[in-house]
């Protein structure tokens, strides 16, 4: 479906050329004064300088030829030239009954529907998720579901980091506690047992242990080094035990993930890339790109252009490690192969641009995929608490992401309580959908790549900007539709109708909006211009329901057509809340 200013557009555009300019002066945006009129052009403006008249001559000849024209209620030329326009009622109410009717609310599927690859989430085995994490898969599964609904081919991959340094450190840490295992055994032939030597739990320990040894023992550093080069190179004891590891962890990462309401299509991880490293490095060499520098294996990619220093994109360490830059670029050859996507976004850290900068380059210039694809760096900014630092807990330690989830559903639910009527296990069950509409919504209302403030109370709150208050105003009209059906009315049959009311206007020109507000989140990458669009349809959905009394309206034609609407308004904002990753309640 066309939206709205296009098809305004349409009429400005043949009214400017009916009067001997050029069509394209035909251009229109939202009014950016809503007390004066809905859309405007600016056409006039611009005409002026090509045809040497004044504006207002201009706009005025374009309104007029306009007058009688049924898609507008007004339309007037004003000084200096600005064409204001109101469109009709009914013409309004037309083109939602319209959206109302399509299964994707009148948005276009992509007309050329691409096949993109969203590298988010990236947890690391066998460390806990933390607040970290959180951002990057909350606007990943939000991108994915958006790209998705306007019928692009979206693979969502979690990307796991399990081949980097970590995995020496907890290789070396069993070692030290465990020294009889037959993984460190190099002469052990047998097969390895089923049973991992460890549970999540101990596996969470062992982790930060081992991380604090290896700074304060260069030794210990020293072996962890050497254990996670020996995993790389495919020991087999070692490949045995991080396996393991591997097993324990997905597991826990993957019910971590599912209470988020995030859902990955791949669970690859970096050492997939293994195998496509050695003749990557070949290549990278035979194309005289790579050198060596001290030792190291590296290629040059800053560009003349650069207002910083671009250092040289590491490849592989003296002792034959790869790197994070490796696998990542080794990944790139394995998503081409695999899926040939016209473009791969990461949703990663901003602090991690460089890293980004360097591995693009080095993927143009080694023509990894081809020139056309894109590549696409989402960098989010940091999570602070309310003192403008990063998010820890009140002890001062690492947030772990299952506790903040369990403190927003103890901040909901205490909310709930006050006046609650269900039972108990019905509130928490109520407590926890709301919960992750306050954490999602928090997060995605910014843009993502700003830092923002994690303020528990304020996105816990049912009023204002925040994720429960969209969830109430849904829930609301659900109750509002089971009422009016319980008297034995049926939805299904009403039809919308031309507005009488201005808020029931304002609600319809809002809810004509979707279209534009999909498409444009999707290109700019920005969820948060949903966030902004749904609190919109919020509070115009809010007014129109306090100068409206829709179960008590006598006039039953009258009834069906705010009955209809309403419903509309209901599924926008379900459609869009599903987009950003959560859901509403029946009742709250
Ligand atoms: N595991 C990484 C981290 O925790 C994030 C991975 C992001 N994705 C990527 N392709 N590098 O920092």
């Amino acid at each position: 479906m066309k939206t709205v200013i296009e098809l305004i557009e349409k009429q400005l555009s043949g009214a400017f050329e009916a009067c001997g300019y050029e069509a394209s002066y035909g251009r229109v945006t939202i009014s950016n004064r809503p007390d004066l009129c809905e859309y405007q052009c600016n056409g006039a403006m611009a005409a002026a300088k090509a045809y040497k008249k004044a504006p207002i001559m201009i706009a005025e000849d374009v309104a007029a030829s306009l007058e009688g024209n049924s898609m507008f209620e007004e339309i007037t030329a004003v000084k200096p030239g600005f064409i204001n326009i109101r469109v009709a009622g009914a013409f309004i109410s037309d083109y939602i009954a319209k959206m109302a009717a399509d299964e994707k609310l009148g948005c276009e599927v992509s007309e050329k529907p691409e096949t993109i690859v969203i590298d988010y989430g990236g947890p690391n085995v066998a460390k806990p998720l933390h607040v970290g994490h959180l951002r990057s898969a909350i606007i990943g599964e939000s991108l994915k579901r958006m790209f998705r609904f306007l019928g692009n081919t979206v693979i969502g991959d979690a990307h796991l980091g399990d081949w980097g340094l970590q995995m020496g450190l907890i290789i070396e840490e069993v070692k030290e506690r465990q020294p009889n295992l037959c993984y460190f055994d190099e002469s052990y032939t047998g097969e390895y047992p089923k049973e991992a030597p460890f549970t999540i739990g101990e596996l969470e320990e062992i982790y930060p242990c081992a991380s604090a040894k290896s700074k304060a023992d260069p030794d210990f550093a020293k072996k962890a080094h050497d254990a996670t080069v020996k995993l790389q190179q495919g020991n087999r004891g070692y490949t045995a035990l991080w396996n393991h590891i591997l097993e324990v962890s997905v597991a826990d990462l993957k019910k971590n993930y599912k209470n988020l309401n995030v859902e990955f299509d791949l669970w690859k991880k970096e050492s997939d890339a293994q195998p496509y490293i050695p003749d990557m490095v070949q290549m990278l060499k035979d194309k005289g790109l790579a050198y060596v520098s001290e030792g190291a294996l590296v290629v040059d990619v800053k560009e003349d252009t650069d207002k910083k220093e671009i250092p040289p994109c590491l490849i592989m360490k003296s002792d034959g490690a790869s790197l994070y830059q490796t696998t990542d670029l080794a990944t790139i050859v394995e998503r081409e192969r695999l899926f040939h996507p016209d473009r791969i976004i990461y949703v990663v850290d901003k602090r991690q641009e460089m890293h980004f900068t360097q591995v693009f380059r080095v993927a143009r210039k080694a023509k990894l995929v081809p020139d056309e694809t894109k590549l696409q760096f989402l960098g989010f900014g940091t999570m602070n608490g309310k003192d403008g630092k990063p998010f820890k807990t009140r002890e001062g330690g690492v947030m772990r992401l299952e506790r903040l989830i369990g403190e927003i559903d103890q901040a909901v639910y205490e909310k709930m309580k006050e006046n609650r009527s269900g039972s108990e296990e019905e509130t928490r069950e109520i407590a926890k959908t709301v919960g992750l509409a306050a954490i999602k919504y928090g997060d995605l209302s910014n843009q993502a790549s700003k830092d923002y403030i994690f303020d528990v109370d304020r996105f816990c709150s049912f009023e204002g900007n925040t994720g429960p208050y969209i969830l109430y105003m849904i829930v609301r009209i659900k109750s509002i539709l089971k009422k009016y059906e319980e008297a034995g009315n049926s939805v299904e049959g009403a039809s919308i109708l031309p507005p009488t009311g201005k808020g029931e206007k304002d609600l319809m020109l809002i809810l004509s909006r979707f279209h534009d507000t999909i498409e444009q989140a999707a290109e700019e990458l920005a969820p948060h211009k949903i966030c902004g669009y749904i609190y919109n349809v919020a509070d115009a959905f809010s007014s129109f329901y306090h100068e409206t009394n829709i179960l008590a309206e006598p006039d039953k034609e009258k009834q069906s057509g705010y009955i209809a609407l309403i419903r509309l308004v209901r599924h926008v904002l379900e459609t869009c809340i599903d987009l950003l990753g959560f859901e509403a309640p029946d009742r709250m």
